[in-house]
């Protein structure tokens, strides 16, 4: 799903460039070598920081056998 539309980011982009601790939306912008434009994505990237940050990595299951 875009996320941010003036530079055509989805959030699949955003999760690839954001899975550092303590990453700002400039650091990830920085990262996928983007700028903010109109800024209306900015919360909305603040709060996928903030998810991924907060949401324990996923183990993988046992393997199906
Ligand atoms: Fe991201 Fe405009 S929607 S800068």
């Amino acid at each position: 799903m875009y996320i941010c539309l003036c530079n055509a980011i989805t959030d699949r982009d955003f999760r690839a460039h954001a899975e550092c601790e303590g990453c700002t939306v400039s650091a990830v912008y920085r990262s996928l070598g983007k700028k903010p434009q109109c800024g209306k994505c900015a919360p909305f990237v603040r709060q996928l920081l903030r998810q991924i940050v907060e949401l324990p990595q996923q183990q993988p299951g046992p393997a199906a056998g």
